[in-house]
């Protein structure tokens, strides 16, 4: 551990760390452009300059380590002579946009120019002028304003995993590109917005919206894909305007999907803000007494066995909880909030969760992907995958579709059969696990919506016997979801109880007409044929196809505009937060259950049972918490005991292939599919037309 003098006071400080490094933990600020906590260092806007008492020429802090002895001054007169001249070189080009610049209020060139830089310019010449490039729907840019930190380029390469960013040119002549002219192909590419310091990559869909300091900022959860990413929520009013990740370490750093940060305007389409009642085959708006009044005539005439409830992906486990109670409450057994019939073990908890955790992944030096491509499922998880081979140099091999990732990995095939290459030994990548000291395997939906997920899981265990996966203070069985809701579903036991039926098999009864009546929570990814002459209680916030098919609308409220509480991949309980509200006359869902229970009073009597006793989002939280250990914990991952897969006879294999859950990143939920963003990335990123240019 040196020993330094930082002005004119004497530390102790790791080696390893350089010199801003140090500075930031001991609270001196020293300003920077190209240094980014996450990123290589570049070391090329030279604004982080200090003094060493022994180097007569000021020095890059970011790129400088500490050494023994070494005085350091970062407030000495050469230090701010240095930082003015830096200031007075970036500015002799850059632009006087401000009043015009979308990072106007949160710019950290405005900032230090005005703490650091000098009074005036002795420059007065033509500035330089850089075109604008393309980069698809979601980055807008205007690059005359680029200070050419490459953070945007370091980024792509280091982190998306994607190079498709390039300093073209030297000096005055340098210039970012993206030298092939097209949208960034990257689920991440919203993240260089954040890192680009200046306004010369900026939010596209949010362009000229206003100013931060005009937004409520709310800190809430993300459910665009099972990771709950930790955002931001900008509103103003009753729209939301922006959505941006919070720094969350274990989550996702300080990244964002560009599904969980774009695709909010799908918010403001297509909203349920009324009840209606399907009268002479037509939708009609309602009162909310005239839909519970048609729903309790409805279940008044039917036997517990003849109703059933599926949840949707974005459902909430206070909804969930609620509906669950109500409808045993009635008597039925047929319960599922797997939408999609996936055969997902929900015994044991270690069987459904990733329990290496994101951030554990890191750790991992050999990655067995069976039946996922994390890219697409969960862009954050890929990112640490990345990570991982990038520290650790881990080996990846993978079972399923070819893919596109953005680390090398050994296609060891595409059937499940392949398995067996691996569990007898058969495959070279046994012997790169043989050798692993902290191995993992991450499961994806297509293997629980597969004929042979028995068979799979139970190669998967002896995988897990012959391999160090599960070893103290190590578990490397993972499942990857792509549901916000799917965990804390299966933590509340939204599934079949005694007797009860699986989605698949509700789905059947209804077409038989065994299932007379069946309650919709936001699941809205179900073939709507299958539900034959059912009568449709339809719970949800879009006017999508379930609404479509529904006999009763109950306007539920979007993850934006509630209290409410979510259970992520890993297990991890979580809450977001309301930052607007909802549209129209739309309710939080438990509540929507709550009322429609109390107009079901006399026919619960008659069953024996009472309605719900819920008066506010506490008193469902509360009984929340009564129902798992993960509600009591909330933002953190509980352990849970692994408890071995159970095992087949024999291990055989249809010839089915693994049907991967997502086809399309930028359309995985209702939002995403009413956000017009969402559908601009669908057309500019997947199908290559740019708009105003012929293909
Ligand atoms: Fe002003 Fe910053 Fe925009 Fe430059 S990048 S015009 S300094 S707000
Ligand atoms: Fe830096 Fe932004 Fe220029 Fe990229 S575009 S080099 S992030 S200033
Ligand atoms: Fe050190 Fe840019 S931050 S040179």
């Amino acid at each position: 551990m040196p020993t330094i003098t930082l002005n004119d006071q004497t530390f102790d400080v790791p080696a390893e760390m350089t010199i801003l490094q140090v500075c930031q933990q001991k609270g001196i600020e020293i300003p920077h452009f190209c240094y980014h906590p996450k990123l290589s260092i570049a070391g090329n806007c030279r604004m982080c300059l200090v003094e060493i008492a022994t180097i007569p020429k000021p020095v890059a802090s970011c790129a400088m380590p500490v050494s023994e002895n070494m005085v350091i001054y970062t407030n000495s007169p050469m230090v701010e002579k240095a930082r003015q001249g830096v200031l007075e070189f970036l500015l002799i080009n850059h632009p006087l946009d401000c009043p015009i610049c979308d990072q106007g209020g949160e710019c950290d060139l405005q900032d230090l120019a005005v703490n650091y830089g000098p009074s005036h310019s002795r420059f007065d010449l033509n500035k330089r002028v850089v075109t604008d490039k393309y980069m698809g729907p979601l980055i807008k840019t205007v690059m005359t304003r680029c200070i050419h930190c490459t953070r945007c380029i370091r980024f792509a390469d280091e982190i998306a995993g994607v190079s498709e960013l390039v300093a073209l040119g030297r000096g005055e002549t340098m210039e970012i590109s993206n030298a092939l002219d097209t949208a960034i192909q990257s689920e991440l590419s919203g993240n260089m917005i954040d890192i680009c310091p200046v306004g010369a990559l900026t939010d596209k869909p949010y362009a000229f919206k206003g100013r931060p300091w005009e937004w409520h900022k709310t800190d809430s959860i993300d459910i665009m894909d099972a990771l709950g990413s930790a955002i931001q929520i900008d509103s103003r009013n009753r729209e939301v305007v922006r959505i941006q990740p919070r720094l969350h370490e274990s989550l996702n750093e300080e990244w964002l999907s560009d599904r969980s940060r774009f695709s909010y305007d799908g918010l403001k389409y297509q909203r349920l803000d009324q009840p209606y009642l399907r009268s002479q085959g037509k939708l009609q708006p309602c009162s909310w007494e005239a839909a519970f009044e048609a729903i309790r005539y409805r279940l008044e005439s039917l036997q517990g066995h003849e109703i059933a409830a599926l949840a949707g992906d974005l459902a909430d486990c206070e909804a969930m909880l609620a509906l669950k109670k109500l409808w045993q409450n009635l008597g039925s057994a047929h319960l599922d909030c797997r939408q999609d019939g996936l055969h997902l073990p929900f015994k044991e908890r270690c069987h459904y969760i990733m329990n290496t955790t994101v951030a554990g992944l890191e750790q991992a030096d050999c990655v067995l992907l069976i039946g996922t491509h994390p890219r697409h499922e969960a862009p954050l998880v890929n990112a640490r995958l990345r990570k991982a081979y990038l520290r650790n140099h881990t080996s990846f091999g993978l079972i399923g579709p070819h893919l596109e990732l953005t680390y090398p990995y050994e296609h060891i095939g595409e059937h499940p059969h392949d398995l067996l290459k691996i569990v007898k030994g058969q495959h070279p990548f046994s012997q790169t696990l043989a050798s692993a000291r902290k191995p993992a395997v991450i499961l994806g939906q297509a293997v629980f919506n597969h004929q042979d997920t028995a068979a799979l899981l139970s190669g998967v265990q002896t995988l897990l016997d012959q391999y160090p996966f599960i070893q103290k203070g190590w578990n490397g069985y993972n499942v990857l979801h792509t549901a916000a809701a799917r965990v804390g579903g299966l933590d509340i036991g939204f599934v079949p109880s005694a007797g009860g039926y699986a989605t698949q098999q509700i789905l059947k009864s209804c077409q038989t007409g065994e299932i007379k009546a069946i309650y919709l929570l936001g699941a809205d990814e179900i073939p709507m044929a299958d539900l034959g002459e059912c009568f449709v209680i339809y719970q949800g916030h879009h006017g999508d196809a379930a609404a479509q098919r529904a006999d009763v609308i109950l306007p539920g409220c979007a993850y934006t505009e509630k209290t409410a509480t979510y259970v992520n991949t890993e297990g991890r309980a979580q809450r977001s937060q309301q930052a607007v509200s909802p549209p129209g006359q739309a309710k939080e869902d438990w509540k929507i259950i709550t009322a429609l229970s109390y107009s079901l009073k006399r026919h619960l009597e008659s069953l024996g049972k009472q309605p719900l006793s819920y008066l506010t989002v506490q008193d469902a939280q509360e009984d929340l918490s009564t129902t798992h250990f993960a509600f009591q914990n909330l933002g953190f991952v509980s352990v849970s005991p692994w408890t071995p897969l159970p095992k087949v006879e024999s291990l055989t294999f249809s010839q089915e292939s693994f049907v991967l859950p997502l086809d399309n990143f930028y359309m995985a939920n209702t939002i995403n599919r009413h956000s017009p963003t969402m559908a601009a990335c669908v057309q500019e990123i997947i199908q290559g037309r740019r708009p105003g240019k012929s293909v």
